[in-house]
């Protein structure tokens, strides 16, 4: 069995929520509370951690259902371990679950200066559909805009 073999897609849950503050917070300037993840609990989205053999995290992410569609709010790999092709890999499992669902495509919004997730994105299959102004809190500087992405399920790789 190879370390990949061992690694697991698992349920978040409210006891989780100390550990997932940790990585979200050494992870984003502007990162989400722990409220924005209770509430999400709440609200019935797909919270899910990726978790080696050990039990340590690697990731995590969160997503809502819609009616044709699925939206991703949150994909974070812990620093330790990004560039290993963690967030590749919870992609792959939100097209399997978008799928399942049986809807058409997977919506997302990133920050104009995150480049290295565009990247992520674009390399997946992205597209850009449209900004959204102003979106998200930038501190002193202001706001800042979103690029809002899609992948039509036809073009996933
Ligand atoms: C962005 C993020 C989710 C990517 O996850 P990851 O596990 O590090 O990325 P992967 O190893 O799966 O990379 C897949 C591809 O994405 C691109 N990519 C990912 N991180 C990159 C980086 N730092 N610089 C350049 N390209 C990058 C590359 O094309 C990479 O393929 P390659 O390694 O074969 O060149 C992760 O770095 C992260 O959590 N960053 C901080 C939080 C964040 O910005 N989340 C996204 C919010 S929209």
């Amino acid at each position: 069995m190879t370390p990949a073999d061992s690694i697991r897609l698992l349920p978040i849950h409210l006891q989780d929520l100390e550990t997932l503050m940790g990585i979200e917070t050494a992870s984003y300037r502007f990162p989400w509370s722990r409220g924005n993840f209770v509430d999400s609990l709440a609200a019935g989205y797909r919270m899910t951690k990726r978790v080696d053999a050990g039990g340590g995290w690697l990731g995590y992410f969160v997503a809502m259902r819609g009616v044709d569609e699925t939206h991703l709010l949150n994909l974070t790999v812990a620093p330790a371990h990004q560039r290993q092709g963690h967030g590749r890999a919870m992609l792959d499992e939100l097209v399997r679950w978008t799928r399942e669902l049986g809807a058409a495509r997977l919506w997302l919004e990133v920050r104009e200066s995150n480049v290295d997730a565009q990247r992520l994105y674009r390399r997946y299959g992205f597209r850009d559909a449209g900004h959204r102004r102003g979106y998200y809190p930038a501190g002193p500087l202001g706001r800042e805009n979103a690029i809002v992405m899609h992948l039509e399920l036809g073009d996933a790789a």
